[in-house]
């Protein structure tokens, strides 16, 4: 069955966008039911409104994570999602959240994961010197971007690439990861 899908996005949403054109175009067969910022201002708002996208904003407070996570939980529950998309959702997720959501629970990292997680790891490939690039798809485990791995997309570093040049050209192939990794994951686990 047509997986339903819930999005967190903090920013520009431009994988939420290829996720969801890939939808419209019938090349991935699921469904974005909501999504859900914890930015009042995030363009993905945006997009979702223009999709005909049910959205909402939650407002995110450091102090107190729990009381967005239970909001944004209750609000994928009520909407019955079978997989949760983090889309550039720019906060640490607790153990409560994962827990509640083992295993359909996705994440897009612009790296060859192992290598180079946290922030900036774009910068951290290039600082590294390494000739090969990319970004990862992963479950979404207790261990900061250490979930197993769905798929991987890799691009070539040139010598005069700027973090602004590599991170431009690892997005284009997050566009085209994140449709097929949801695939995947969605296909193996309605095989289960
Ligand atoms: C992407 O590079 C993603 O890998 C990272 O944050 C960025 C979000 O971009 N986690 P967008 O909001 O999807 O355009």
């Amino acid at each position: 069955m047509k997986p339903r899908l819930g999005v967190l996005a903090s920013g520009r949403g431009s994988n939420f966008q290829s996720i969801q054109t890939e939808i419209v175009s019938g090349a991935l067969d699921a469904e974005v039911v909501v999504l859900i910022s914890d930015r009042e201002r995030a363009p993905a708002l945006e997009i979702a409104e223009n999709f005909g996208i049910e959205s909402r904003y939650i407002p995110y407070d450091k102090s107190n994570r729990q009381d967005f996570e239970e909001k944004a939980a209750a609000m994928i529950e009520a909407h019955d999602c079978d997989l949760i998309i983090l889309a550039g959702f720019m906060r640490i997720i607790t153990p409560w959240f994962i827990d509640r959501f083992a295993g359909r629970i996705l994440n897009i990292h612009p790296s060859l994961l192992p290598s180079f997680k946290g922030l900036h790891p774009q910068k951290q490939a290039l600082d590294a010197g390494v000739k090969i690039a990319g970004c990862t798809v992963h479950v979404v485990t207790a261990e900061m971007d250490s979930g197993p791995i769905i798929a991987q997309r890799s691009v070539v570093v040139f010598d005069d690439d700027t973090e602004e040049s590599l991170s431009d050209r690892i997005l284009v192939q997050e566009h085209l990861l994140y449709p097929e990794a949801i695939r995947i994951y969605s296909e193996k686990r309605s095989a289960r």
